[in-house]
């Protein structure tokens, strides 16, 4: 009998208990090589619904689908062991109603293998969160910076910088954590609000563009490899260059063609072994 898929990976128990203890690791993953690569190094991968900007060059998250999300969720889910996978519900998905919520992350959970699903809200969401959590769906929050309201906000802008909106922003800090979230992404919001909700929940909070207080750090994969560079928000730190290491092996292997230097004798199928040592 083969193992059950979530025997060997990080749990739902094991994240929430990391709360002020050691932070929480979390990169984007949304294909099965990127996950093989990170998955040994954190504690969640996150199938985010930013795949449809960084993989699909779309203007927004807007248009990415449920569809689109389960088969990148199932690609990450297969090409992982340890880390526990969340995958985002996309826009319109969830927001109409819990009974809706519960029918797309069902289906999410069945057709991925993923442990829980993440979605974006605040107190407006608690209801559907609490729907889900006590129907044993496991929940993580997105408050702050939400890029699947950018049309409400008319762009995308840092939160909590006025008293009323920190005080909101607080609010469904709270809210999401006593409608059963397992942890909240905090994004895009100014320090000071970032360290105080953290103080105030009693989930791990995930910092993106946040505060080293956070409980846990979320980037994009392809924005700390440097694979993406349409834009890169201040939040952002750059481990690696990969998109210019990805042009330079595109210009060395374009080079080798028009040389005749590849393919060589080795590289062919019935070449006799001498001819090719010869080469
Ligand atoms: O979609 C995503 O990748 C996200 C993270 C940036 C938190 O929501």
């Amino acid at each position: 009998m083969s193992t059950p898929i979530h025997a060997q990976r990080i749990s739902v128990p094991a994240l929430r208990a990391q709360k002020g203890k050691e932070p929480v690791v979390v990169l984007t993953a949304y294909t099965t090589p990127v996950a093989q690569a990170v998955d040994p190094h954190v504690d969640i991968l996150l199938v985010g619904d930013s795949l449809g900007m960084v993989l699909y060059g779309l203007e927004s998250t807007l248009p990415v689908t449920l569809d689109m999300m389960i088969a990148h969720g199932a690609a990450v889910v297969r090409g992982s062991r340890r880390a526990c996978v969340i995958v985002d519900m996309p826009f319109a998905t969830y927001q109409e109603s819990p009974a809706q919520a519960y029918r797309n992350s069902a289906r999410i959970l069945a057709e991925t293998g993923c442990t829980g699903v993440k979605l974006e809200g605040g107190a407006e969401m608690a209801n559907t969160i609490r729907f889900l959590t006590e129907r044993r769906i496991p929940v993580m929050g997105h408050i702050g910076m939400m890029p699947q309201s950018v049309a409400a906000y008319g762009g995308f802008r840092v939160q909590g910088k006025e008293d009323d909106e920190a005080k909101a922003v607080l609010a469904d800090a709270v809210a999401v954590a006593e409608a059963g979230a397992f942890t909240i992404v905090i994004e895009s919001v100014v320090e000071p609000l970032a360290r105080q909700i953290t103080s105030t929940v009693d989930v791990p909070t995930i910092g993106i563009g946040a505060s080293p207080s956070c409980d846990g750090q979320v980037l994009v994969t392809e924005d700390a490899a440097g694979l993406f560079s349409d834009f890169t928000p201040r939040f952002v730190k750059r481990y690696a260059e990969l998109g210019e290491d990805l042009g330079a092996v595109a210009q060395t292997y374009a080079e080798d063609v028009r040389a005749r230097r590849f393919p060589g004798p080795e590289h062919c199928f019935g070449v006799p072994k001498a001819a090719a040592l010869a080469e």
